[in-house]
Order: structure tokens, then sequence, then C-alpha cells
């Protein structure tokens, strides 16, 4: 089967704090425990910034390590797209900074805001680039400093989040079955306040009330949003291999965001994916939003679990609400 999109992953990185938190950690400083955390989500610890540290630093490093995996240089580089919430600064964009740090031409970079589904839609975005031939290197990154939006004082989203990046570069390929063979992009805005931030925004700029009242931290409905991960990643999975017309033993690997071990369970059981087909990697790094798939894609990579001619599938879901999926030949 010819892909849609013609594009090859060249090359990943991951860049990541050095500071690990344990659900231990935690239970020092608030009213949780390792086992409720461990069962609720399967997470056992995190990588947290440093104070000196931020979402730039660390999508710089992914994007060193993917460069250099792929064998480009920066100046090679035709489009920068950096996913994220967690912008290094509100302006300018991230990705303008992270073009004047990796020193690159004066080619385009712009930040896309999907949360955690942003990876996905960076991948077709930039796809549609390298498509049309306006691009034939992309650097895609999902970077984030998740832990500066987070109220580290409330338990029941201070445990769920870690910070990090994950970068890869995406390349123009001359071979038709090497590509994006499907994907699936949608949005339910009806669903944003069910994870949103109030405040910090022009509705609401910051002001001595909206800090006092903690309204710049991320506000999530997690039941409600739990109820919903599952849903749709159970039915992207199934709706995007079924329009593909592929079974699920066709696939190498499932790459699916990393929000919360239960999720994930559930969608590969429904969708009869073993476990070692699908890649898991909450237990030490949390959700990093949008930098989740990018380091598990990374991760896999550096595991020797990406071969040649494998068909990988990302599924990702996440505030908006968004989510989306990508089915890639290597
Ligand atoms: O990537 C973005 C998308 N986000 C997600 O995918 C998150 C989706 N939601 C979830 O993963 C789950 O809803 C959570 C892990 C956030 C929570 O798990 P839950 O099983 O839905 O727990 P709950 O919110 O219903 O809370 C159950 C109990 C409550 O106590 P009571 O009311 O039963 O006495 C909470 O107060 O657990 C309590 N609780 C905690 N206990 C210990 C909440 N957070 C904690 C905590 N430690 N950290």
């Amino acid at each position: 089967m010819n892909a849609k999109w013609a594009v090859r992953i060249a090359g990943t990185g991951l860049g990541v704090p050095s500071t690990v938190v344990t659900n231990h950690d935690l239970e020092q400083r608030l009213d949780t425990s390792d086992e409720w955390i461990v069962q609720r989500t399967g997470i056992r610890e995190r990588r947290i910034a440093r104070s000196d540290e931020s979402t730039l630093a660390f999508a710089l490093d992914a994007s060193r390590n993917a460069l250099e995996n792929a064998g480009i240089e920066p100046q090679q580089l035709d489009l920068i797209v950096v996913c994220t919430i967690t912008p290094e600064h509100t302006l300018p964009s991230t990705s303008c900074e992270l073009q004047a740090a990796l020193g690159c031409g004066k080619i385009p970079a712009f930040d896309l805001v999907a949360a955690c589904s942003g990876f996905v839609y960076g991948l077709v975005t930039a796809a549609q680039y390298i498509a049309s031939g306006l691009a034939r290197h992309v650097l895609l990154v999902g970077a984030e400093t998740m832990t500066r939006m987070i109220d580290m004082e409330e338990r029941s989203t201070a445990v769920l989040f870690g910070d990090g990046a994950g970068a890869a570069v995406l390349s123009a390929t001359d071979d038709p079955q090497q590509g994006i063979l499907h994907a699936v992009l949608g949005a339910d805005g009806e669903g944003g306040k069910l994870l949103w931030v109030p405040a910090g925004g022009s509705a609401e700029p910051p002001s001595e009330r909206t800090l006092a009242e903690r309204l710049h931290y991320v506000r999530m409905r997690g039941r409600e949003v739990y109820r919903f991960a599952v849903t749709q990643m159970n039915n992207l999975i199934a709706r995007t291999l079924d329009e593909a017309g592929v079974r699920p033993d066709d696939v190498a690997l499932l790459i699916p965001h990393q929000s919360n071990l239960r999720i994930i369970e559930s969608a590969c059981q429904k969708n009869g994916f073993p476990r070692d087909r699908v890649l898991i990697n909450i237990d030490r790094y949390a959700n990093t939003s949008a930098a989740s798939i990018p380091i598990a894609l990374d991760e896999a990579r550096r595991e020797g679990r990406l071969k040649e001619g494998d068909l990988v599938l990302m599924v990702a879901f996440g505030a908006g609400l968004t989510w989306g999926s990508a089915l890639v030949r290597l």
C-alpha cells in the first residue's frame, strides 16, 4: 500500500531533566501514596525541571539529538514546529527561540497548540509541508514544562505530570510505501473546560486575584476526562486501522499518549494489542503532554523496536478536547 504522505522519520531525540521525583518523594509533601498513584495511573516517577530549566532547554537537547541521529545539520532544515502548551515565553514562539539557538537559516518556525495531541497534529502538519514540496527536512518537537502549569500543592493533578521533550526529524522520501498511511484528527471544543487553565490568557490576564485563587494552574475534571479518554483511544485505534484496511497484528508497535496506564491497557485489550507491541513508559515519565509520544518514539528507536518497513501507530487525546492518530510505515 502506498503512503498518503511520503515522509521518513529520519531521526529521533530526547531531552529530559535529570531530576527524578518518585512517588515516595511526593508522599513527603502531599497527602498521597505510592500505592494510590501506581494503582490509579501506573506512574512511579517523573522528571522535573530544576528552577533554572524550562521548555527551550529540553527542546534544544531533544532537537540536537534528533539531528545527530538523522545526520542532518541545522542549516539543512526547512521548517521547525514545536508542539507545546508550556512555551518558553508567551512571545515569541518557542520554535523561533529554538531556531536561533540551533543556528538554523531564516526558515519558518511556529508553535502548535493541541495539548497532549500536539505531536500527532504536528506530524500530520509537517507531512503536508513535505508532501507539497515546501519542505524537505522538518524538525518536529514536543516539549513541555508541565510542572510550571500544575499546582504542585493540589494532589489530584500534582502527581500526574512530568517535564521533558522529544523530537523527530522528518524528511522527504522517494519510497512511495514509506510515510503516513492514514491519520485521523479531531476536536470537540464543547469539552474545553474539562481540562483548562482559567487565567493567564486574554480573558483573565494575570492579577493578584487570579494568583491568589490559583487560577493560572491546570484544572481538570479527572473522571470525565478519563471517560472521554478511554472511549476515544479505543475508538481511534479501531477507526484508524479499519479505514486504513490494516489488522492489529500488522502493527509492529503502538505508541499511545502516556496519561494513564489503565486507559492504555483498556484500549489495547479491546483492540487486541498484546503488551509486548505497546510502548509504555508512563511509569518513568508520567504525563508529559505533547512530549509524551516523541519521548516514547525515541525510546522505541533506542531499544531497537523500530525497523524499516514496520507499521507504527501513534494515538493521542488531550485538552481541547483534541485527538489524533497516525499510522506510519517506517
Ligand atoms: O493527558 C491529559 C488527559 N488527562 C487524563 O488522561 C487524565 C484522566 N483521568 C485520570 O487518569 C483519573 O481520573 C485520575 C488518575 C486523575 C484520578 O483517578 P480516579 O480513579 O478517577 O480518582 P478520582 O478523581 O475519582 O478520585 C478518587 C479518590 C478521591 O477521594 P474520595 O472522594 O473517594 O474520598 C480523591 O480525593 O482519590 C482521591 N485522590 C487522591 N488520593 C491520593 C485524588 N488524587 C489523589 C492522590 N492521592 N494524588
